[in-house]
């Protein structure tokens, strides 16, 4: 008989659990199905989740239980590093840092602990007004796709396993309990599912199910989605859990749907339930061994694994973990408007310099949902501008409140910045009990903000307004009063600190927007936060623009840089399966900046309707004054394909194709040329 052992191969794992399934009693096999917490204290214990959530695992069989712990803005359990929140890193495009933040929750993780980090969260942003809009990385799936999988890579290296979720088509908050999501296969395909089949692709370990329906299905019983497409099709290994707060409804639904574990606790998958259901043949004992097979196949790769000891308590919001939450922060705030190059600022010309808003100098990291990440010192925007200039130049801060006192501040100092937007209260993950979160209601600022930044704005010419939010803000009440307006997110920990050295010129802005701000919220999808149903369609953001005709505000990949970018010598070659394609980008400017290159490909003369473009490729590249470089750029030639529902096949179609290439997805900041398949 094979035993448990370190370094484990895949086979003796299937050996063991083959075994193992041949010698468990009923009781014992649905053991692996559900999570272990008897007392209901959801509420209390969640997002500041104190401890992780233990479920599975047999000490008859020598099967560790799996520990879930939660995310993305990092380990929700206390004294875990906060990082921007998602949203904020998709904006920083870079893959490599999302992965050594991924790097950083596993180490985490383990050191509190835990084996299973439940933050990969990929839902799609399908309308800015969804109150978790700043849980995910922005609204095209191919980005999505590739942060998610960049996370699971970082997570999974310190054999920590990943969840992704909420599988599928979860992109309303409030309604999230009851919703019916419709849509036709090719969005389901085209535009909700890719980044789960990415991260499935990536070795993610397990999948969470989402609490909304789908085609009149709630997603932890929808065979269609679970069985059919993620265990059948694209021939996931791991297992399933459900959402927390009663994401399974009923024992026979979950089971025959292809939900594994009900987490946290067993409500549903009771052993007396379970038995039942199989007395009464509504499931069968093929179900059963395949879900707990599922369980611990995946719970004995990973703990099997050489390295699985707990980490030490002194990584937990370490120093080295601290840089990274610093990095990401200043990689991910997107310079908007800079009239005048007002900023960056000099500090040798600044006497006086005031910050205005509720906002500059409060913890405001993110919500208090499922991935509140709770930290006691936080560097705000005041924090950080006191920390940046020291005693050289003096700093007045003002909370706004009372009008006379802002014009009369604005009018006597040098620089204002006027920190505004939204909160915990505005947006988040909704929480009926605690009146917390949900969706929001209109897409602009409040009212007061407004005021706010007009009264400084008529009082000092100097006016840059930070935004701070998980999604899009629109501006047009206000933005042609101010000069700058930079989006900075909830930016972490170290976010203050980041702002500093952007608004002063340490650190060059390099973020791009990761969806698209509309001018008129009309020109977006259909949303109702308290829907019982909702059709979702083909198009969204950047392609339904593209495809209207639609001005955005700013546009889906836009981003300022005090340094210029060059693009020239576009070529496009279509060689062993590959579209390479190469430009060359050159810095203009006076200083270093980074710049993301963006990959658009069009779609000319095709027979079915087609986004106008869609991202399929970019790179993050560090440039210096006057230097210049190549980069290029890989698109499979699979990567273009349609999904036919005819036929149910992804069709590659020979048609003209245009590559395009650039700064942002505007037509005049791309380059194009056109290739043949
Ligand atoms: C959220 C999940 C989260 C879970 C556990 C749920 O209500 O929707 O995203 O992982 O709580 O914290």
């Amino acid at each position: 008989m094979v035993e448990i052992k370190k370094g484990m191969t895949e086979s003796e794992i299937e050996e063991y659990v083959n075994y193992v399934l041949n010698h468990m009693s009923l009781e014992e096999k649905v053991n692996q199905m559900k999570g272990k917490r008897f007392i209901f204290k959801v509420i209390e214990d969640r997002g500041v989740g104190k401890r992780t959530y233990d479920a599975a695992g047999s000490k008859r069989f020598n099967i560790p239980p799996f520990e879930f712990t939660d995310g993305p803005r990092g380990v929700v359990i206390p004294g875990s590093t906060c990082f921007p929140v998602s949203m904020a890193r998709g904006a920083s495009w870079d893959l490599d840092l999302e992965e050594r933040i991924g790097n950083v929750i596993g180490r985490e993780t383990r050191a509190h602990g835990g084996n299973l980090f439940g933050g990969v969260c990929i839902n799609l942003l399908r309308h800015p007004a969804w109150g978790r809009s700043q849980e995910t990385y922005g609204e095209d799936p191919f980005l999505i796709g590739a942060f998610g999988a960049a996370l699971t890579r970082g997570v999974q290296k310190h054999n920590v396993m990943a969840t992704a979720k909420h599988y599928a088509a979860n992109s309303i908050e409030k309604a999230r309990f009851k919703v019916n999501v419709k849509m036709d296969e090719r969005t389901l395909r085209e535009v909700y599912l890719p980044h789960f089949k990415r991260c499935v692709e990536e070795g993610c370990a397990t999948i969470m199910s989402a609490y909304n329906k789908f085609r009149g299905k709630y997603c932890g019983h929808n065979d269609y989605l679970l069985r059919e497409i993620l265990k059948g099709e694209w021939g996931f290994r791991g297992f399933v859990h459900s959402d927390w707060m009663d994401g399974v409804k009923d024992t026979v639904g979950g089971v025959t749907g292809g939900l594994d574990v009900e987490m946290p606790r067993a409500k549903y998958y009771k052993y007396k339930k379970i038995k039942n259901a199989l007395d009464k043949g509504e499931i069968t004992e093929d179900m059963i061994d395949g879900a707990a097979r599922r369980v611990m196949r995946t719970i004995l790769n990973f703990t099997t694994r050489e390295d699985t000891q707990k980490y030490g308590q002194d990584l937990i919001g370490c120093e080295e973990h601290y840089k990274i939450a610093l990095e990401a922060a200043e990689k991910s705030m997107v310079l908007i408007k800079n009239d005048n190059k007002i900023m960056p600022l000099d500090k040798n010309e600044i006497k006086k310099f005031a910050i205005f808003g509720k906002y500059a100098s409060v913890k405001n990291v993110g919500d208090y949902g499922s991935s509140s990440v709770s930290v006691k010192e936080v560097s705000t925007p005041l924090k950080g501008i006191e920390n940046y200039l020291g005693d050289s130049i003096e700093i007045v801060n003002c909370n706004g409140k009372d009008p006379v006192r802002v014009k009369k501040i604005a009018k006597e100092v040098d620089v204002s910045v006027v920190v505004v937007g939204l909160n915990w209260r505005d947006e988040g993950e909704y929480i009926k009990e605690l009146k917390i979160g949900g969706d929001r209601d209109n897409l602009s600022l409040h009212d007061s903000d407004i005021e706010l930044i007009k009264a400084v704005a008529s009082e000092n010419e100097n006016c840059i307004v930070v935004l701070i939010g998980g999604s899009a803000i629109t501006m047009e009440e206000w933005k042609e009063h101010v000069p700058a307006i930079l989006m900075a997110w909830y930016s972490g920990v170290e976010g203050g600190n980041a702002l500093a050295k952007i608004l002063f010129g340490d650190v060059n802005p390099s973020g791009k927007l990761p969806f698209t701000i509309p001018k008129d919220p009309k020109n977006l999808p259909f949303f109702d936060k308290n829907a019982d149903e909702i059709e979702y369609g083909y198009y969204h953001g950047y392609t339904l623009f593209d495809k209207e005709g639609y001005e955005p505000a700013f546009a889906f990949g836009y981003g300022l840089s005090y340094t210029s970018f060059s693009y020239n010598n576009l070529q496009a070659k279509v060689r062993d399966n590959n579209v390479m394609a190469t430009v060359d980008v050159k810095n203009i400017g006076k200083v270093a900046g980074d710049e993301v290159v963006q990959l658009y490909i069009g779609f000319e003369e095709s027979q079915i309707d087609r986004p106008v473009k869609l991202l399929k490729g970019f790179s993050r590249v560090h440039l210096e004054p006057h230097e210049n470089k190549t980069i290029e750029i890989e698109v499979p030639v699979k990567n273009l394909a349609w999904y036919n529902p005819e036929s149910k096949v992804w069709e590659i179609e020979h048609i003209k194709y245009t590559l395009y290439m650039g700064a942002s997805s505007r037509k005049r900041d791309l380059l194009s040329v056109q290739f043949n398949i």
